[in-house]
């Protein structure tokens, strides 16, 4: 049998570079705070980082509106900063997956602007131009995601171009094979510096519809949501030829050594999400699953969606799972801090590969932002939505000085209140923090095949708990997780042999178990034979 490629294995840590560490003082994160943290992601047991973009940027959309595809912008440090990044964390077996942001770039991109100096540019046609309505309005009905038409009207050409984001974010035209071509160029340039894969931004949005079709409204939108949500991205989204550019990229990856990492962004429902594999799963290795955040925090909901998820998943197609990320509420703040332990084991013990959003093992919370302190565009642009990702964004807390260690001069955005109490110097001392916890299980999860690569299996039980099993050869692993704050009896179907080998509650482990098993409020454990 193939040993599994090392991804299949792999717990991936998302790393926000600008609220990482910052090492110059000027209240950004940068790769050479990021260096001086590798240790730390090492003990912590992390297989693989993945880094926000880097790129030079205006910064618009922080990092998500690109200027060059192959630089490093200056804020961030310089390419030897990246070269010696990228070896620090090799010689530590941890993998660096970059971020690919090909949907759209800045409107400062070179490209971009020669493409709006006229209609005739050799570039022109490297973004999406249409003429206005009749009436001079935009061309058709999209919306952008961050609010308002997404068609910006340039005055010299008279025509509007469509970004599915900022209007500082026009949409690239991945019609055009020259777009294509200088895309992958940038993919070899990274693959040739040594970085183990690629989280590709938005892939979903990357082709619309040929004839641009009206987006139907969408008759559930309420007034005060999010403008996006006003029509369902019939055409603006989702259409079958972006799966062709998934299996030019994995191409291109293929031709570098390495099993190098495909991940795609893509926020859809599983049913569709699967596409994404690809026939023969030649498309994208790892489609982010989202859903899991927004599934009811209830056994059996949760339970129906884990099964539909496995059922829908293609022959082989490696499963993904995410509790949180740089744009969605933190875990500890959408389930409460005794569940987000809860929570943690859920994620490390699901069968795929788990992403693990940075501060999630330090249990942070959404942090309310001064008003007058917020960054954030997407939520400045639409007051009142829950659209501002600034709370999710907030600076590592590290230790116990001054902007706990995160930096020396003024954080870009405020440290939460009681983010001190939860520095990783704090959570260190104390054998029952949410870091003990979160190390613990990756390091239960390397020594336990079965919690990684194992198969996955509901378990009957009676009593109100979310219980499963991971099966690797003879070894069967059993989880079983209280969803809430009172006590639960489980009787198992079947009697389990083994004792806790880990328990959100560090004081309840090495318990004998067999057919019967009693928890307290908020505890979820890991049941394993005797070694
Ligand atoms: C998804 C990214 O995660 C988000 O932060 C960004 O604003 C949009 N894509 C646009 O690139």
């Amino acid at each position: 049998m193939r040993e599994p490629p090392w991804w299949q294995k792999a717990v991936i840590y998302e790393i926000y570079p600008r609220s990482f560490q910052d090492s110059d003082g000027d209240g950004v994160g940068d790769l050479a705070g990021i260096l001086r943290r590798v240790d730390y992601l090492s003990w912590l047991g992390v297989d693989a980082v993945w880094i926000c973009p880097i790129y030079p940027s205006p910064m618009a959309d922080f990092g998500y509106d690109v200027a060059d595809y192959v630089g490093i912008d200056p804020l961030f440090g310089t390419m030897a900063d990246f070269d010696r990044l990228v070896a620090a964390l090799h010689a530590r077996g941890i993998r660096l997956i970059l971020d690919f942001v090909p949907n759209h770039s800045s409107d400062q991109h070179p490209w971009f602007q020669e493409a709006r100096a006229s209609r005739d540019n050799p570039r022109r046609d490297w973004y999406v131009w249409r003429d206005p309505a009749p009436d001079g309005g935009p061309p058709n009905n999209w919306v952008s995601q961050a609010g308002g038409s997404a068609w910006a009207f340039d005055k010299a050409s008279g025509q509007y171009y469509y970004h599915a984001f900022l209007a500082a974010q026009p949409d690239l035209n991945w019609r055009n094979p020259d777009v294509r071509a200088a895309m992958y160029d940038a993919l070899r340039f990274w693959l040739a510096r040594g970085v183990d894969g690629f989280r590709v931004d938005v892939l979903w949005h990357m082709i619309k519809d040929a004839r641009f079709r009206d987006d139907p409204l969408d008759p559930n939108y309420v007034e005060g949501q999010p403008d996006f949500r006003r029509v369902q991205a019939r055409y603006s989204a989702d259409q079958p030829e972006v799966l062709e550019i998934a299996q030019e990229m994995r191409r291109v990856l293929a031709d570098y050594p390495g099993d190098r990492l495909l991940i795609g962004e893509i926020y859809l429902p599983v049913e569709r999400l699967v596409a994404y594999y690809g026939p023969d799963l030649g498309a994208v290795h790892l489609p982010f699953n989202f859903n899991l955040m927004w599934a009811p925090w209830q056994p059996a909901a949760i339970m129906r969606f884990i099964e539909n998820y496995e059922a829908v998943l293609p022959p082989g197609g490696w499963p993904s799972w995410v509790l949180g990320n740089h744009d969605q509420k933190r875990i500890a703040s959408r389930v409460g801090p005794a569940q987000a332990r809860v929570a943690m084991v859920l994620l490390l013990t699901l069968r795929g590969t788990p992403t693990l959003y940075y501060g999630d093992e330090l249990g942070l919370e959404n942090v309310s932002i001064p008003a007058g302190r917020e960054r954030d565009p997407f939520g400045i642009r639409q007051p009142g939505t829950g659209q501002g990702r600034d709370p999710v964004r907030t600076p590592m807390p590290w230790d116990g000085t001054g902007n706990c260690g995160f930096t020396t001069g003024e954080p870009w955005l405020p440290l939460g209140d009681g983010h001190a109490g939860r520095s990783v110097e704090a959570q260190k001392r104390d054998p029952d923090s949410m870091l003990a916890l979160t190390r613990a299980l990756l390091e239960l999860r390397r020594r336990e095949p079965a919690l990684s690569i194992g198969d996955w299996a509901p378990l009957a039980v009676e009593g109100d708990v979310l219980a499963y099993a991971r099966t690797w050869g003879e070894r069967r692993v059993a989880i079983a997780l209280n969803l809430e704050s009172v006590p639960k009896t489980v009787i198992f179907g079947e009697p389990l042999a083994g004792r806790i080998e880990l328990s959100t509650d560090s004081k309840r482990i090495r318990r004998r178990i067999s057919d019967r098993l009693e928890l307290a409020g908020d505890e979820g454990v890991i049941i394993a034979p005797e070694p």
